[in-house]
């Protein structure tokens, strides 16, 4: 059956990145029609609003996006369109698998996680003010409704993907009423999956101890902003933001994108890693049930890795962002 699905090219890489990964896809022989639309920077000129309502519909109708890196301008312009897009559609978890692959070097070895984040709420629901002059403030907030319903995704996933630990990281001791709620719920959700194991970690420990032995952690879960951050430490522990997928998860539908942000700085110059992107659209594939075409996609994933000759220069090659496509294309057979 064939599936639509809305792309959203995005600005920077995104166009480069995002046409890489529609053509190993379309190459691997799941029947996707795109509906693709713009949003951010690119749409302003033909709707004057960075996330117009024709993309929100799309996502509606279709269930499922994929997204290429949209830029945020710091401090001035537009309200950031991915939170935007978040809200709208209610993508209340934010799935990052963390992964070594085989043929990436990397510090550590042996680590295979998940960071799992809530997308709705904390710091990153926008609302700050100035006090005056010379002060601001933002506001955290932290529900027992989207608490609850983050960790129980968190606890589902292990028991779905057969993993055996979740981990809660916080800052109750600072923070004791929001990081206090977050923790309560997490602890409670716990206890009705008496089958995997649970622990709570402060975050900075966390970290810490994300570095020192990453691969003692299966599933992690946490608000918003401790999640955001730390879901970039640990795309650092397997090679870097250019090969991090994500996902963002909601009730009702999901939007695929990687981690990774516009890069301004190398744009338009063919010299992206698409691997994230296609990463991101691998874990499309499985979403919708093409499981025979990621398979293929990550048989030619996994073959060119070993071929530094074939990679973009972060990964140590020197292929531009369309001859790494091609060359994943030709390996996938
Ligand atoms: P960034 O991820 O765009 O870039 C950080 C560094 O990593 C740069 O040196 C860049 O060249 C490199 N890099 C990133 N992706 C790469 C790839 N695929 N291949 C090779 N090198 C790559 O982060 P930055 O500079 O903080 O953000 C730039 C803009 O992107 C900002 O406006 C930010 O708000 C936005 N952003 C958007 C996201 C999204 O749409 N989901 C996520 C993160 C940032």
């Amino acid at each position: 059956m064939t599936r639509t699905v809305t792309l959203i090219p995005g600005d920077g890489i995104g166009p480069e990145v995002s046409q890489a990964t529609v053509d190993i896809i379309n190459a691997s022989g799941a029947d996707i029609e795109w509906e693709v639309l713009e949003a951010g920077i690119n749409a302003i000129p033909q709707y004057g609003d960075p996330l117009p309502e024709t993309v929100v519909e799309s996502l509606r109708r279709n269930k499922v996006g994929l997204k290429g890196p949209i830029t945020t301008p710091v401090g001035k312009g537009f309200r950031s369109v991915n939170v935007g897009l978040r809200n709208a559609l209610g993508l209340y978890a934010n799935v990052r698998p963390i992964k070594n692959f085989k043929n990436i070097d990397s510090r550590y070895t042996g680590i295979d996680m998940v960071v799992i984040r809530e997308n709705t709420e904390d710091l990153y629901a926008g609302i700050e003010h100035m006090v005056g002059k010379d002060a601001a403030e933002s506001i955290k907030i932290i529900t027992r409704e989207a608490s609850e319903r983050i960790c129980r995704y968190a606890f589902e996933l292990a028991r779905k993907q057969g993993r055996k630990k979740v981990t809660a990281g916080h800052k109750a001791n600072i923070m004791k009423l929001s990081d206090g709620l977050f923790l309560e719920c997490a602890r409670k959700v716990a206890l009705e999956y008496p089958d995997i194991q649970f622990e709570d970690r402060i975050v900075d420990a966390l970290c810490m101890n994300l570095v020192q032995f990453p691969e003692k952690f299966d599933v992690l879960v946490l608000p918003n902003l401790y999640g955001d951050i730390l879901s970039d430490l640990c795309a650092g522990l397997v090679g870097g933001l250019g090969v991090a997928p994500g996902a963002n998860i909601g009730e009702e539908g999901a939007l695929f994108e990687a981690i990774h942000g516009s890069a301004p700085d190398i744009a338009g110059q063919n010299v992206a890693n698409p691997l994230a992107m296609t990463l991101s659209g691998v874990e499309m594939l499985k979403y919708l049930g093409f499981d025979k075409e990621a398979e293929r996609v990550m048989k030619g994933i996994d073959e060119v890795l070993g071929q530094k000759e074939k990679l973009t220069r972060d990964l140590g090659g020197n292929a531009g962002t369309k001859e790494m496509a091609k060359a994943i294309i030709q390996a996938m057979g």
